[in-house]
This record gives structure tokens, C-alpha cells and sequence, in this order.
């Protein structure tokens, strides 16, 4: 695997190369990521993976700092799995080189809601690094975990109205034998906190098995399940049926009508925040 820096040494990495498939992360990899980059191989040659913690998409009061940055460790994991051929690691001078002025702005009703509510700025922030990356790269395929649900949809429409020549792939949640999604954050858990943790997706498979069984109190549901939360120690931010295609609430006539619907949910365990889907 070939470790560059720069946009010019990619460049000079990937010249003549137009299938690449490109993996974005924030490092500080996991068995999740690893199977991205798995996915990746399926769809083009060569893999690009990327490391960086992107600045831009964490608010004043957020983890930026202590983002873990194990580049050392991410190098070796990737060097073990064999998938990628050039791992893009850039520093932020090479990828801000001057301060970022134009941004990409994701429309409000869907880049406000849910995660946009609670961490304003963070869908700009990250639309405006995945399109730098992209513009990079330029790989024919890009893979994105459906973990970070809203954050590939947003992508996915980005790529579509700017007409970009890239493929958006979604992969499978990655989860621990208990159900837990894997997430870097998930090192910051107490030993109790990772015991608690399965709650989150236990009750969105409960939530689920009630609507498929024709529960239409949708309200009360996902009352119930934040309540299950807050009463096991939780900070819940939303947990919430919607529609697939738009993140809206569904109305009654797309319950009945099997409007394809997702349930997702952010909450806090302690100091970690957590988030979580699953499609119905
Ligand atoms: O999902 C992530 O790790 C990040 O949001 C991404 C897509 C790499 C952009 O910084």
C-alpha cells in the first residue's frame, strides 16, 4: 500500500487510473471500515482510501480534539487486510490550505433535521470535505457506511444535483456480536457503558417488529422507546420513524402503504454520543 500526503502525489499515484473506488474516513479504524474497503474492491480498481479528521463538520463544543488519530495503527490494520492500494493521509494545511470560504450547503430540510439539529454545520462540513476528497480522487465509485444514515443520503443527493461522476455505494452496518454499530467513539465507553450500549439497537428492533405488526401509534412507540432509554441512563437527542426516501415523519397512509421507513436515533451514554439506524 502506498501512504501519500499530498494531493499531488495521489495525483501522481492514480494517474491513468479512471476506475478507482474510494473509501472516506476519519481513521481511527475498525472492523466497520475495514469492510468498506472490502465492499470497495467489489466495484473498482484501484481502492483509494482517505484519513482525515475534517474540522469542519465538529461544532466549538465537540470532540475534535480528542478525536483519536491513530494513523500509525490505521496504516498496519490496512496493510493486514490487503484492500487498498493508496491510502490518501493529508494534513489539514494540504487539504485548507486557506481558509475554506466556499462551502456546500445542504438544504435545509434535510441537512437541519435530526443530526443537522443537534450539530449545526455538521452536514455542511461534511459535504464541503467529501466533495474536496472526491474532486481529489475522482474515483468512479465512492463506499459509505449506512450507519451515518442522513450523511449518505446528503452525499448521495450532493453527488446528484452537482451532476458528479461517481457512484454512491451504502454498506451494511457494521455491528458487535451484541448488536452494537461499530464507531470509533465506541472506545470512549465505560466498561458499563459498553454493557448498556446494545440497548440502543435492541429497542430499534423492537420498534421495528411493532410496526411491521401493524402498531400505528407511532408516537407512542418511540415515546416509549426514549423513555426505556432516559429510565437506563441516557441523554436521548431523537429517536424517530421516517421515511426513507426524505427523513419526513410518515403519515398514516405511508404506514399502511409500505412506504419504505427507517428508524434512527442519537443518544448519549455518559460522554459518548452514539447513533443508530434500522431500515423497516
Ligand atoms: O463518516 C465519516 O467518517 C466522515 O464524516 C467523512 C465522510 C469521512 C467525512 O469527513
Amino acid at each position: 500500500m502506498k501512504v501519500v500526503h499530498t494531493i499531488q502525489e495521489l495525483r501522481d499515484q492514480l494517474r491513468g487510473q479512471n476506475r478507482a473506488a474510494f473509501v472516506p474516513t476519519m481513521g481511527n479504524l475498525h472492523e466497520g471500515h475495514l469492510q468498506l474497503m472490502k465492499e470497495a474492491r467489489q466495484h473498482g480498481d484501484p481502492v483509494v482510501a482517505s484519513i482525515f479528521v475534517n474540522r469542519l463538520q465538529f461544532g466549538p463544543n465537540e470532540d475534535f480534539d480528542r478525536y483519536p488519530r491513530t494513523l500509525a495503527a490505521d496504516i498496519e490494520k490496512l496493510e493486514a487486510a490487503r484492500d487498498v492500494y493508496v491510502l490518501f493521509a493529508p494534513d489539514e494545511r494540504e487539504l485548507y490550505p486557506e481558509p475554506q470560504n466556499f462551502r456546500v450547503q445542504p438544504p435545509a430540510d434535510l441537512g437541519d433535521i435530526l443530526e443537522g439539529e443537534f450539530r449545526p454545520g455538521f452536514f455542511e462540513g461534511v459535504s464541503t470535505v467529501v466533495l474536496k476528497l472526491l474532486s481529489c480522487v475522482q474515483p468512479r465509485t465512492a463506499v459509505f457506511g449506512k450507519k451515518d444514515y442522513q450523511q449518505l443520503m446528503i452525499v448521495r443527493n450532493m453527488c446528484r444535483q452537482f451532476q458528479l461522476p461517481v457512484d454512491i455505494v451504502a454498506h451494511e452496518t457494521v455491528r458487535d456480536a451484541d448488536g452494537l454499530a461499530m464507531s470509533s467513539r465506541n472506545r470512549f465507553l465505560s466498561e458499563a457503558e459498553r454493557a448498556e450500549a446494545p440497548r440502543l439497537y435492541a429497542l430499534l428492533q423492537g420498534l421495528r417488529e411493532q410496526v411491521i405488526a401493524g402498531e400505528m401509534d407511532v408516537a407512542a412507540l418511540e415515546r416509549a422507546a426514549q423513555d426505556d432509554l432516559t429510565a437506563h441512563g441516557w441523554q436521548v437527542d431523537y429517536l424517530a420513524l421516517r421515511r426513507q426516501h426524505d427523513l419526513r415523519a410518515p403519515a398514516a397512509a405511508d404506514i399502511e402503504g409500505k412506504t419504505p421507513l427507517v428508524i434512527v436515533a442519537a443518544a448519549k451514554l455518559g460522554a459518548t454520543r452514539l447513533i443508530d439506524n434500522l431500515e423497516v
